[in-house]
């Protein structure tokens, strides 16, 4: 284990922001997390997962901690069921890529999510119809209060949509170092109606699919919209879909009629940011070096060294924009350091 010092980060964000950490450190040891975690020189630490849902506007002056921790262990199996513990450093889609050869389902929709496995439950990684939520068991996590490991249930954790109480209360206080996730061996429970899952499947000619082409349909629908992180800085959605109630919504349909909706309950409607977002103009804008995915107005980029300063200006005023035209709120759904 060693501190470094004035370390890029560019590689270490899908957003490619080049901002510097005063003073960084990769962890692969769990021992080291600790030690780490405790030393009285670097009294406040900033701790870094995959790096796939943040926007950095400036130079990190805490120490960066890397979590690198690998491993995945069978914790029990029977005939139909298997639950894994996941170390937060293994990279998710490769992990989702684990489980299929390894024919376990119900994650085959979170295909080709970037980030690793550490920071899905923060903010309860979610498409096509699946969230973390309803595979995870359990997380392992150090309380940075007391440097002491504690287990966090799957009601501890407080999940709702693109949200956790890791998000709200608990911010910032816990370093996931592990996670336990409950995976069926057979009879797997398929979602296929979500978006367009079912016609991809009938374009690959498809009518009773395995998670394997599952996941396959996922991935295709996923590379046509999304930018890949390798190619175009981006963190995928930019912004959460915004929840309104009824009554909102029934005002907003009346200048709106064409709105795609989505219901949650009897009082709260899904709409996609991403329609408000092209609909006010902004989808495929560029400015310099970033601007508005062409193909998903949910995904802001950097094509190339944009600062994050600039992309933050950039949401802002999409917020701005959106709330003028439609008087909705839209909440950023990435972190912004
Ligand atoms: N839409 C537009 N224009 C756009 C984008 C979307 O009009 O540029 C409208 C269309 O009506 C489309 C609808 O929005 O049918 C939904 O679009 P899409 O299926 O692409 O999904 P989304 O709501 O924009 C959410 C997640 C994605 C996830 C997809 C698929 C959030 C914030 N985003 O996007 O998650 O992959 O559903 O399940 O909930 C991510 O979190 O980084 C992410 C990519």
């Amino acid at each position: 284990m060693q501190i470094q010092h004035d370390i890029s980060l560019k590689s270490y964000n899908t957003f490619g922001i080049d901002v510097k950490a005063k003073h960084f450190v990769s962890i692969r040891k769990f021992d080291d997390l600790k030690e780490v975690l405790s030393l009285k020189d670097y009294p406040n630490k900033f701790i870094l997962g995959g790096g796939s849902n943040m926007l950095l506007t400036k130079d990190v002056e805490d120490l960066v901690v890397h979590i690198n921790l690998k491993g995945i262990e069978v914790l029990t199996e029977n005939d139909s069921h298997v639950t894994l513990k996941v170390y937060s450093g293994e990279n998710w889609h490769e992990f989702v890529l684990w489980c299929l050869a390894h024919n376990y389902g119900g994650i085959e929709n979170l295909s080709l999510i970037p980030g690793n496995i550490g920071t899905a439950p923060i903010q309860n990684i979610g498409a096509y119809g699946v969230e973390l939520k309803d595979v995870f068991v359990s997380c392992e996590a150090i309380d940075l209060r007391s440097n002491t490991i504690q287990q966090l249930s799957k009601s501890d954790c407080q999940f709702g949509y693109r949200d956790s109480i890791f998000k709200r209360k608990e911010k910032g206080k816990f370093v996931i170092t592990s996670v336990a996730l409950r995976l069926t061996k057979t009879n797997h429970n398929l979602h296929t109606e979500y978006g367009d899952i079912n016609s991809e499947l009938q374009n690959m000619n498809i009518d009773h699919p395995t998670i394997q082409e599952i996941s396959k349909a996922v991935v295709a629908i996923r590379q046509r919209k999304l930018p890949d992180p390798k190619e175009i800085g981006n963190s995928g959605s930019f912004f959460k879909n915004p929840i309104l109630s009824k009554k909102q919504f029934d005002t907003l349909k009346q200048s709106f009629p064409e709105i795609p909706s989505y219901p949650i309950s009897d009082d709260s409607i899904k709409i996609p940011a991403g329609w408000l977002i092209e609909k006010a103009g902004f989808k495929g804008k560029t400015f310099e070096n970033y601007g508005v995915h062409k193909k998903q107005a949910l995904v802001l980029v950097n094509y190339s060294d944009a600062k994050g300063a600039d992309i933050l200006k950039l949401a802002h005023l999409i917020q701005k924009t959106i709330k003028r035209i439609f008087n909705v709120t839209i909440e950023t759904e990435v972190n912004i350091i």
